[in-house]
Order: C-alpha cells, then structure tokens, then sequence
C-alpha cells in the first residue's frame, strides 16, 4: 500500500514537474510576452525602456507586473542607494562579501564559479533583487587599470571557463545575471570619452570571447554596454558590438542595458541596440527626472509623429518582458532566498583558499611551523576592512576577517603577534619614518614578520577622497607601491630577514627594491569577508595554497606589452590597442620578456610530476591525457594547464595559448589520469583578411604543465 501511494506521489510530482518545465519554454514564455506586449500602451511600453530610479526599471501595476529591481555588483549585493541616490534609513544590507573576480580567476576552478554565482543568486533573491550587475569579464590589459580586481584575467579562454560557472550559478536561483562591460573596456581614465580601436583579429581573439561564452554558453539573461566609445560609437549602442555581433551573430535573446549613464543619443539607441537607459539621471540630480531620459518622451515623440516606428520600441519591450517572464518578476514568485548563511560564508572562505596565490617560498619558509613562537605583523592592509571600497562593487560585509584578525584567530593562542601600521594611506606620502622605525624594531624582536601592504581600495563610493588604487573611476599612476612601502619593506627586511610579504590588491606590483631578499611572497588579492581567516590558514598550513595567477606580472611597468606596443589615450581620445593580440603573456613569451611571475603560476607546498603525455588527433580536433602526481608529503591541489601552439601559419600568432586546464587535488603519492579534449578552436585563429576563424592545416605543439613558464610535457599533432 505503502508502496503504490509512492508511486502516485512521484507520479504526480513528476506531472507537475512537467508541468513548471513546459511553462517555462522559451515558446512558451514567448507566447506570454506577446500577449501581455499587445496589451501596452505606447507610453507604457517606453516607460520600461528606462530607469525610474536609481535602480529599477518600471513593470505594469495595472497589469500586476511589478519593476525590474536590480543591484551591483559582481562579488556580493551592494548596500541600499535608496531610490535617489541620497541617504538610505539603517537597513539590514549587511550580507556576504566574496572575494572579488580576480581572485575568483586564480581559483582556476570552475566549479567555485559556480558556487560563487549561486551564493550572489540567492543573496539576491532575499534583498529582492531581480538582476545582479555582474559578472565583470573585461581583459586585464595593463596593471595599471583601477577595475582589474573586479574583473578576471589577462586570457580570453580562462575568462571564458570562469564566466559560464559564474552566470548559471547566478541564474539557476531564479535571478539574471548581467555581464559586463561590453566591450573594451580596459582602463578607468576618461572612460566617458575614449574611442577604442583596434583590428578584428584583437577583438575577437582576446576582447570578445569571455561576452560571447557568458551568452552563448552561460545563457546570460542580460550585458551591459560599456561607457567608452568603439571605433567611433559609444558602446552602448554600438551598431557593430551590439546589433550585429552580439545579437544576430551570437543569437542573443536577452536585455541589453546601458552602463549608468552611458547614453548619450535616443536615435543611436533606439538603432543600435540598447533596450534599457539606466543611470542617466546622475546628470539630473538632485531633481531627476525619468521621463526625460534619451529614451524617454522624446521616444513617444518620435513614435507619435511617425519618424521612429513603434515596432522599434516593441523588440527592446518584448526582450525585458522575456527576462521579466523567466525570472518570475512578470508572474510567478521570486525564490525566498538566504542570507549570510555558514555555508555561503564557506563559499567565500573556499573561494579564498584555492585563490591566494603562493608567489615565492624559499628555504621552505612557509608554511610557518608550531616552533614559530613569535610574529611581527606590520601594515595598514593587515588591519583594514576593504569590502566598502572600490566604487560600485562596495559591499556592506555582514562582517570581515582582516589578515590580523584571521593570524590571531588561526595561531594567536601558541603564538605572540604585535601589530604595527607601518604606513598611511596619504596620496602622494612618503615614507613616514616613525612608523618604519617602530615597525622595523617590532620585526627585530620576533621570530617572523608579516608584511601586508599593496594597493589601496578606498572605504566609501567616493573614491577619490579616499586614496584608493584599486577603484572604479581611477587608475594607477604605475606600478610603485604608494605610501613608501618601499622602504618600510626594506627596512623590515634589514631587520629581519625572515619577512614574508602578502600583497592585496588588483595586481601586480614593481618589487624590484626588495625581492631578491624576501624569501617568501603571497599574493591575497581583496579576498572577501573570510580572507583574513583564509590567508592564516594558508600562512600555517592548514590549508595547502592552490591560486595560479590570472594575469602575468611584469618585472616593471614599462615591461608590460600595453606600455610597449600599446597606446593610452594620454593626448588624445582615440586609443590604438596596437599591441593587437599580445596581451599578457602572449606578448612575453613571443617577444622573449621576462616576467616577475608568469601568467599561471603558483606554489604549492607539495610537488608535483606530469607524465604519459598523449596526443591523439580527433577530427578536427585532438584528444589529451597525460598523468599528475602528488611527489610531496602534503595533499595539495595543482591546476594543469595545456598550451597549444602552431609551429608555422600564415599570419603571425603568439607563441602559445592557453586551451584548456583542470585542476585535481591529489594525496601525497596519488596520481590521476586528465583528460583534455581540444575542439576545433583550440587550434583556429582569426584572420583579419577573411574576415573568418581558420584552421591551417600543419603541426601543433601541445605544451603541458604548472604555469606558462614551467612545462613539463611535451608532444605534437599533425591537423
Ligand atoms: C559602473 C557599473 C555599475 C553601475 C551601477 C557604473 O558606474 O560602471 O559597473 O554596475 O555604475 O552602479
């Protein structure tokens, strides 16, 4: 008996599984748009092309369609703006702060991409947030951009594995995930302004592929337009980016909506693809008003008077009721959602984990063992709270484990830790001597000392005012360590040269004045509400580091290919990407430049040993399998990577590429088998002239191994 009314039951569940499938059709969700479409009003249908508030865009209430509700940012959901951007009543906005892109990126593990997009999801859902501003895919083209540590990596092919993770994580919550800034958008300074250009071949080889994975794999609901121009037309509606490559070339389906205030012309967007204006009333406050938007009652003028049909407004309308549809904003109930829950609290710590990366260890300083009885840690970044800066992507942390806070949690009972600044945070000071002084004697009288230092990140939405490096709207002078750090680093080091420096941020810094004499080097990224906890960890061993570096970082400044090759817009507001394709370690492994640290690499404190390498052509593509040994006495995960390179083809290529990677925790002793299947892309590159992605027939180097720079296998195929 017992039995059979099972059955019925599941019967019944998976009928009415069915059911909620069905209706979930993209038929079927069609068939809602057009119907709830043909019951609008002009004036209705152009009220939801645009903002009406900070944050929202407006449903239908006579129809029972409630506003589009949406929040920054890319690595937790933004504190209330209130709807007018003034002052916002105490409100419990307080949630997870994961670490931010970059350090995601150096996880080089897809599925805490996911992860990550699902703790954002379902933040999201309980803050009634209806689309997350994020992810932020563009490239790292140079060190100096202040968006770098919301953004990924350097490589169009990491960016892409991560993306798609990051997007269904979001997205499978029942929220859309909005990526962003497409395209191009690779330095702060005049955003607003500049007109990027650059060939074809650069656009699709290094600059497009993460936006086109995020929609064509990822199904991403909805993309930003970036602020810059593009060969001419601001990217937001951008005939080229957007009608034609992103909507008829990659088929996609969703909203396309423009960065806050990115518009700047109603009949280019009306055109040129844009379907929502956000942000533009920043240029009206403290009054603004909604209705006179580019995209506002100058667009029922034009409707009205005949010069613009409304089939126009239509297909922007048609594509935000079919985000409203899918994700239960237009009907249906938006999921409960959690918030600060333990577990997304371990996701952020996890993520943090497999992404600090190990950057040098020399004579097995780390990880610091029980007889380590004393510890010097000095610097302001051991003691500050970073989650509020940075611009849009601030987060209000329900709490933040700093570095000092993490070490005493970790190791504080055993050991004694002092805590010295260091350095202020003054724009343009030098060193201060007495803090140096006081630090450099702290690290006299311990056993170890713990130098946190790097950029700066800012505490409020007001970035300038707050000295901050790594930040929306600004960019770094260079690569120099501010605050004289320099010195502070080298003072410590003179008194104990047991000094091990963590270094937090978006990216490189030049440690030319002191690296030789560190003996050990980590990077920490902004690594999220669990960082300080996370890094301890890593620090004694607790955890084993993982984090391979997603971009390269260059011995100077002027090394990087951007500074070399490239061009910024410094005199005028056209930019030449002149150093095309060779970004990142393209460019330093075929123009034979040596980095400070390699793109992909990171220590682990075990070793590692590849073997049977094998290389198989597979129709157009190849199949790979090669053997990781844990040869060390820890557990330890490493993230294999496989470069491919072609040996002769008609248009020059970088010399290697990355196409495909896995990483696999192994215990003392263990092996594994991988197995990586290279497609047809893996081998193609495009040609300018054809206007095509080709593949030339010839011989293909498969280079596998740690990092771009430490390659333990190789083999070749004939394509
Ligand atoms: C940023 C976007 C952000 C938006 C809304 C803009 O200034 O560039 O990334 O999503 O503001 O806060």
């Amino acid at each position: 008996m017992y039995c059979i009314k099972h059955r019925l039951w599941a019967i019944v569940a998976l009928v009415m599984a069915g059911a909620a499938a069905s209706a979930q059709t993209p038929a079927a969700l069609s068939a809602k748009v057009e119907a709830t479409l043909k019951k609008l009003t002009l004036e209705e249908k152009v009220a939801m092309i645009h903002g009406n508030s900070g944050f929202t865009s407006p449903g239908v209430s006579r129809l029972g369609i409630r506003e589009l509700v949406m929040s920054d940012g890319p690595h937790g959901v933004r504190p209330e703006q209130g709807r007018y951007w003034g002052p916002v009543a105490p409100m419990a906005d307080s949630g997870t702060y994961l670490p931010t892109g970059v350090c995601l990126a150096a996880t080089w593990n897809t599925q805490l991409g996911y992860s990550f997009g699902s703790v954002l999801g379902s933040e999201a859902n309980y803050r009634g947030k209806d689309i997350i501003l994020g992810p932020g895919v563009n490239i790292l083209r140079t060190p100096v951009n202040g968006r770098n540590f919301e953004y990924q990596s350097e490589d169009p092919y990491l960016v892409s594995k991560m993306v798609v993770g990051y997007v269904k994580g979001v997205q499978d919550q029942g929220v859309s995930a909005c990526v962003k800034h497409y395209a191009a958008n690779n330095i702060e300074t005049r955003r607003n302004f500049v007109n990027v250009l650059m060939s074809e071949r650069a656009l699709r080889e290094i600059y497009l592929p993460g936006f086109k994975a995020a929609v064509m794999e990822g199904g991403v609901n909805s993309l930003m337009g970036a602020y810059n121009k593009f060969r001419g037309q601001y990217c937001t509606h951008n005939d080229y980016l957007v009608n034609q490559v992103l909507k008829k070339e990659w088929g996609f389906t969703g909203v396309v909506m423009s960065d806050w205030g990115a518009v700047h012309n109603t009949i280019e967007a009306l055109y040129y693809g844009c379907d929502l204006e956000m942000g533009t009333d920043l240029s009206m406050l403290p009054k603004p008003d909604y209705s006179k938007f580019y995209m506002g009652d100058t667009v029922i003028a034009l409707v009205k008077s005949g010069k613009v049909a409304e089939a126009v407004v239509d297909e922007k309308v048609r594509r935000i009721l079919y985000l409203m549809y899918k994700t239960n904003v237009a009907d249906g109930v938006r999921k409960k959602g959690e918030y600060n829950t333990k577990a997304h609290q371990q996701t952020a710590q996890k993520i943090a984990e497999e992404g600090i990366v190990l950057l040098k260890n020399e004579n097995k300083t780390l990880p610091l063992t029980a007889a380590v009885k004393s510890i010097a840690v000095i610097g302001l970044n051991a003691d500050r709270k970073q989650s509020m800066g940075g611009g849009s992507s601030q987060i209000r942390a329900f709490y933040e484990i700093t570095p000092l806070q993490g070490l005493k949690a970790v190791a504080g009972k055993q050991v004694n830790i002092t805590y010295s600044q260091g350095y202020t945070i003054e724009r343009g000071a030098q060193a201060n001597a007495a803090l140096i002084q006081e630090a450099a004697d702290a690290a006299r009288k311990a056993e170890v000392a713990i130098v946190v230092g790097g950029w700066t990140h800012g505490y409020n939405y007001n970035v300038w005012a707050d000295n901050a490096y790594d930040a929306e709207d600004v960019d770094k002078p260079d690569m120099q360590m501010p605050f004289g750090q320099n010195e502070l680093i080298k003072a410590v080091l003179a008194a104990n040269p047991k000094t091990i420096v963590v270094l937090m941020g978006g990216g490189a810094v030049d440690m030319n004045q002191w690296i030789n004499n560190t003996p050990a080097i980590v990077q920490a990224w902004y690594p999220g509400m669990e960082g300080g906890t996370a890094l301890a960890n890593i620090l004694v061993g607790k955890v084993n580091p993982s984090g391979k570096l997603p971009m390269t970082f260059p011995k100077k400044l002027e090394d990087n290919p951007a500074e070399k090759l490239g061009m910024y817009a410094k005199d005028s507001l056209n930019m030449y990407y002149t150093d095309d394709i060779y970004v990142g370690y393209r460019y330093f492994d075929t123009y034979q430049v040596e980095p400070q640290f390699a793109f992909g690499h990171g220590l682990s404190y075990t070793t590692f040993a590849y073997g049977n390498l094998t290389v198989t052509k597979n129709g157009k593509g190849a199949a790979v399998t090669f053997t990781v040994k844990n040869t060390g006495k820890v557990a330890g995960a490493e993230v294999a990577q496989l470069y491919v390179r072609q040996e002769v083809s008609a248009l020059p290529r970088p010399y290697k590429e990355l196409k495909g990677f896995e990483k696999v925790v192994l215990q003392p002793g263990e092996e594994k088998k991988i197995s990586i299947n290279l497609k047809e892309d893996a081998f193609s590159y495009y040609d300018d002239n054809k206007h095509a992605w080709v593949e030339e027939p010839g011989v293909f180097d498969i280079v596998v191994g740690g990092s771009s720079r430490s390659l333990q296998l190789a083999g070749k195929v004939k394509m």
